[in-house]
């Protein structure tokens, strides 16, 4: 078996926690007998420096001949916001179709949650967030711009054909989990998505009987999450609601330094992104404070993906059997750098 990967490192720390994850990655890969090649694409702010370009057709094209991609993050203080991140991730998003975001929030052992209360034993959920539609995809208008009268106007659109696709996804992975499907979204004031979402997720769930659902108003979730993390397994929520809780997410298991994302193409038309949630992190680029554990649990995704379930289980338990015994996650309290960490992480696959 072999595996043809896209590598994108990027911006700041985006290349150095790429560079470790693959290394754990050909380590995996060297133990469960499959072979990976990668092709390295030079995006980011540097090569928009020097082309005026972000992202071309024949980039897109090229990046899509692999079976997934792997991306480290891209953002540079040089560079007006949203260029990058808009212009190549939520490009690539739309143009492979990945329309279901992946958050895994679970606190490994070892790893210190700040809110109390929060353990391993009650804190395994995964957020399922709509990638493609909602309030980030409706487009808008402003009226008297810059005069008291103004007036913005921002679109949300909501489809049936693509919350069918994000929440069949939910209840085939709450098969595989414990089976338990919980609909995210504002269904009191939100009228109109609101129950289309639930429609689909009453309409999907016909057909899996062997899956619960329920609902949690996307405000309350930002009091259940942290306090009673336990009640959840998948929880499928629309793009804005998403950003939010799975960045609270995030943050009840340990922070950036751990959360990994998958952006998925659940029809397998395209392939799919996988990514660490953090960002390019300028204030510690180039110091190898780095955690790449964010890195590394984000390629075990792409590995499940492609199949490679073991090598995937055996990556994130060696991530997670490293991360117990950091002094500290991030910073230059950390005990090793990125690299040394990155090799860390390999040579445990080889044993965990
Ligand atoms: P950030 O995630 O890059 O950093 C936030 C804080 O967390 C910083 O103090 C950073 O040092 C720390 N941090 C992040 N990842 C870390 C890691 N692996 N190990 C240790 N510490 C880590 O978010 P920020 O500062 O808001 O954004 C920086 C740039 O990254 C911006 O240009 C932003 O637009 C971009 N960004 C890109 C993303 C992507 O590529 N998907 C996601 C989020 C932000
Ligand atoms: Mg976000």
């Amino acid at each position: 078996r072999k595996h043809h990967l896209a590598v994108i490192g990027g911006d700041g720390i985006g290349p150095d926690v790429t560079a470790a994850a693959l290394t754990a990655v050909r380590a995996a890969a060297g133990k469960f007998g499959f072979a990976v090649d990668t092709t390295e694409f030079d995006l980011g702010a540097e090569h928009f420096l020097r082309t005026g370009v972000v992202l071309d057709d024949p980039a897109v094209e090229k990046l899509r001949e692999h079976d997934a991609i792997l991306l480290g993050a891209v953002g540079d203080p040089r560079v007006a916001p949203g260029i990058l991140e808009r212009g190549l991730i939520v490009a690539l998003r739309v143009a492979f179709r990945q329309s279901v975001n992946v958050r895994p929030v679970r606190l490994y052992p070892g790893v210190e949650s700040p809110v109390k209360g929060v353990t391993p034993e009650n804190c395994d959920l995964v957020v399922l967030r709509e990638n493609t539609e909602g309030l980030y995809a409706g487009g808008g208008s402003t009226t008297h711009a810059g005069t008291p009268h103004a007036v913005a106007l921002q679109n949300s659109v909501t489809t049936v054909a693509a919350t069918t696709e994000i929440v069949e996804f939910a209840f085939r992975l709450a098969q595989r989990r414990r089976r338990r499907v919980t609909l995210c979204h504002k269904t009191n004031i939100l009228v109109h998505a609101g129950q289309l979402w639930q429609d689909v997720v009453d309409e999907v769930a016909t057909r899996y009987s062997d899956v619960e659902h329920d609902y949690v108003h996307a405000d309350a979730m930002c009091l259940h999450l942290p306090t009673n993390p336990g009640r959840f397994d998948v929880v499928v929520t629309d793009n804005l609601f998403g950003d939010i809780i799975s960045d609270l997410g995030a943050t009840v298991q340990g922070g950036l330094g751990v959360a990994a994302s998958a952006n998925h193409n659940p029809t397998g038309s395209a392939p799919s992104m996988f990514e660490p949630v953090h960002g390019s992190a300028p204030d510690i680029a180039g110091r190898g404070w780095a955690n790449p554990a964010a890195a590394v649990l984000s390629a075990a995704l792409c590995l499940a993906t492609l199949g490679e379930r073991d090598a995937a289980l055996a990556l994130e338990a060696a991530a997670a059997s490293v991360l117990a015994e950091l002094p500290a996650l991030a910073g230059p309290d950390m005990g090793a750098t990125t690299e040394e960490l990155g090799r860390r992480i390999a040579d445990r696959v080889t044993t965990v």
